[in-house]
Order: structure tokens, then C-alpha cells, then sequence
């Protein structure tokens, strides 16, 4: 890769802290964190965004960084499109000023979970949550910069790190006697670094594919819209019976605790999440030749490695 480098935002959250590593042989890496650029300054214009684009005049801009807590973003709807979507449309400005390549993440919660489909890049979206709403709202601000970029939207990340619906369940099934987990959302668990780990696949193809043109005019094949998930499909019970049986072979000596399914109109939560959380991630693979892993071999690795 050429001298001009890589900033990267959202490095202290679950995908950020994989892409550090994940992306540090690709080149030089600039991960400020919040206390450095606060990417919901709409007040402040987002002078600090905006110089340290300018100063740092990277090739790449990767950007996991999100406003990522659905049930608080509906009584924080100022803060989440701030971050979700304001923010985003800036580092797209920036970009295209000066010919950097924005790779962007976004969500499964751009779509409303109707049919039982996988959703492919082409359908038509509907969010039915501010925090889905925003992140399309990002998603929109991107593409109308005129930035060249690639948006890969996945579904229910985890990892073995940070916050995540797996250590939260694994927490509770130690603590609790008994657990209810909604079993009538359908989707695919995907895991941090596999997210990662395709990040720069895919960034290295598009600098190998850039050899004779800029990266740029490379990222009018390779760029737009993805879909990134774990392969196969569950639910969160389903998801949540597998670790913790998983966790109790392991450890037949330890008490968890028996996990119920349950219906979502059990379990009120502020946000509304789509019931079909599926997406069909045949265009990456048919583009770069990239396959997501299957969320249950992810899941005994993560587990693994606790
Ligand atoms: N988590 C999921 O289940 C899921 C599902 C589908 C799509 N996604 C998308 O995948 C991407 C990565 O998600 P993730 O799970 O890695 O998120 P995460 O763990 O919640 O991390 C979010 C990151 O954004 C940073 N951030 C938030 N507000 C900020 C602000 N005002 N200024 C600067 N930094 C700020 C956080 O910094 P602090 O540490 O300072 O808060 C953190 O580093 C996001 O685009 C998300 O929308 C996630």
C-alpha cells in the first residue's frame, strides 16, 4: 500500500478493535477515539472530524464507529443521527476533496423484517427504529457525498470482547437460574474479526485492482453496497441455547441456566427489531470472493478462546 494510510474510526468498539489489528500490514494506521474527534460535534461543525481528514489526508477511511444502542436511540434521536448519519456525510465531503475511499458499516435494521426472505442490497429498506432509520440516513449522506466507498451492512455482532448479546447471555445463564430469549427473530450472528478480516480482503483486492488506475477509478467496480452477515441463519434463543450448551460441555462442573424461548411480544423493548434480520451475501463473494463464516464455527472458536 502506498504511503498515504488509514483512518480509522470506532476503534474501542467491537469491530474497531479488530480492524486495529486486522488492518495495521495494510498501512500506517490513525485511530482516534472520542476523547480525540467526538463524531456527534454537529455543534461544533465537526471541525475536528474535518481536520484531522485534512491533516492526516488518508487513502482510506474505515468507519465501524456508530451510535449503536437501538433501545436509547429512540429517546436520542439528535445524538444517534449525529453520529449515524451527520458524521458520515462529513468524512464522504472530506473524502472526495481528496480522493480517499470511505468503507463504511451499516445494519441489518435498515430493512422492516417483513417476508422470510434473505435480503439482497437491492430491496427496498424501511426501518422501523431511529437507530435503523439513522444508519440508512448514514448510508444515503455516503453515497450522496459522491465519495468513492463501500457500505457492508451486517447483522448481530459479537465477538469475544466488548459489549455483545453472547457475553451478556453467557453472564446471565451464571447468575440466573432460568433465561428467556426471543425466539421469533431470525438473522445470523457475525463475528467481529471475520467482519475485519473481510474488511481488508476486500481493501487489499481493490489496491491490486487499482495497480494500472486509482484506487478511485478501482472502487467504481468494487464499490456500493454489501451485504456482510455470518453464514446460516437462527434465532437469539437458538443462538443462545448453542453457546450455552457449547459452554456446558466444556464445563460440565459449572450451573447455567436453562434458556426458554419465547415470543418478541414477551420481551417489550423501547425499539422495535425487524422479525427477518436475514441478508444474502452473494455479491460479496461473487466480488471478491469472500464468504462469511457460518455463525456456529465462529461461535465455537469465540468460545474457545474465553
Ligand atoms: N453491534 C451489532 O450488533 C451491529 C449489528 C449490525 C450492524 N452494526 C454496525 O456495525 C458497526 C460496528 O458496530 P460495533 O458493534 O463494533 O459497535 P460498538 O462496539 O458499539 O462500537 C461503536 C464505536 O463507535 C464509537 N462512537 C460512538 N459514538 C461516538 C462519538 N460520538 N464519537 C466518537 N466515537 C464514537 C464508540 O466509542 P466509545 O467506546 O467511546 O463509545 C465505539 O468505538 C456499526 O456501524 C454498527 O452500526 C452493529
Amino acid at each position: 500500500m502506498t504511503a498515504r494510510g488509514i483512518l480509522l474510526t470506532g476503534s474501542s468498539g467491537q469491530v474497531g478493535g479488530e480492524l486495529l489489528r486486522t488492518l495495521q500490514p495494510l498501512g500506517a494506521v490513525t485511530a482516534p477515539v472520542r476523547g480525540q474527534v467526538d463524531l456527534a460535534d454537529v455543534a461544533g461543525d465537526f471541525r475536528l472530524l474535518r481536520e484531522t481528514i485534512r491533516q492526516v489526508r488518508p487513502r482510506w477511511i474505515v468507519n465501524p464507529a456508530a451510535y449503536t444502542a437501538v433501545d436509547k436511540a429512540e429517546s436520542e434521536p439528535e445524538l444517534a443521527y449525529a453520529v449515524n448519519r451527520d458524521a458520515v456525510r462529513v468524512m464522504g465531503e472530506e473524502a472526495q476533496k481528496i480522493g480517499a475511499v470511505v468503507l463504511h458499516f451499516s445494519t441489518d435494521y435498515v430493512f422492516d423484517g417483513t417476508g422470510a426472505k434473505a435480503y439482497v442490497e437491492s430491496d427496498a429498506t424501511g426501518p422501523v427504529s431511529v437507530y435503523g432509520a439513522s444508519k440508512l440516513a448514514g448510508e444515503l449522506a455516503l453515497v450522496e457525498s459522491g465519495a468513492a466507498h463501500a457500505i457492508f451492512r451486517t447483522s448481530w455482532v459479537y465477538g469475544g470482547t466488548g459489549k455483545n448479546f453472547l457475553l451478556t447471555i453467557l453472564r446471565l445463564a451464571r447468575e440466573k437460574e432460568s433465561l428467556k430469549v426471543v425466539a421469533d427473530q431470525y438473522g445470523a450472528p457475525t463475528w467481529s474479526h471475520d467482519l475485519a478480516a473481510m474488511t481488508a480482503a476486500v481493501m487489499q483486492r481493490c489496491e491490486t485492482e487499482s495497480a494500472d488506475s486509482s484506487l478511485e477509478e478501482a472502487m467504481q467496480g468494487f464499490g456500493g453496497l454489501y451485504h456482510a452477515a455470518g453464514a446460516g441463519e437462527t434465532t437469539w434463543f437458538g443462538f443462545a441455547a448453542k453457546a450455552v450448551r457449547q459452554v456446558r460441555e466444556r464445563e460440565p462442573e459449572s450451573k447455567l441456566a436453562e434458556i426458554a424461548a419465547i415470543p418478541t411480544s414477551e420481551y417489550p423493548t423501547p425499539a422495535r427489531r425487524p422479525e427477518n434480520s436475514r441478508l444474502n451475501c452473494d455479491r460479496l463473494e461473487k466480488q471478491f470472493g469472500w464468504r462469511m463464516m457460518d455463525w456456529q464455527e465462529s461461535l465455537r472458536r469465540v468460545l474457545s478462546e474465553l
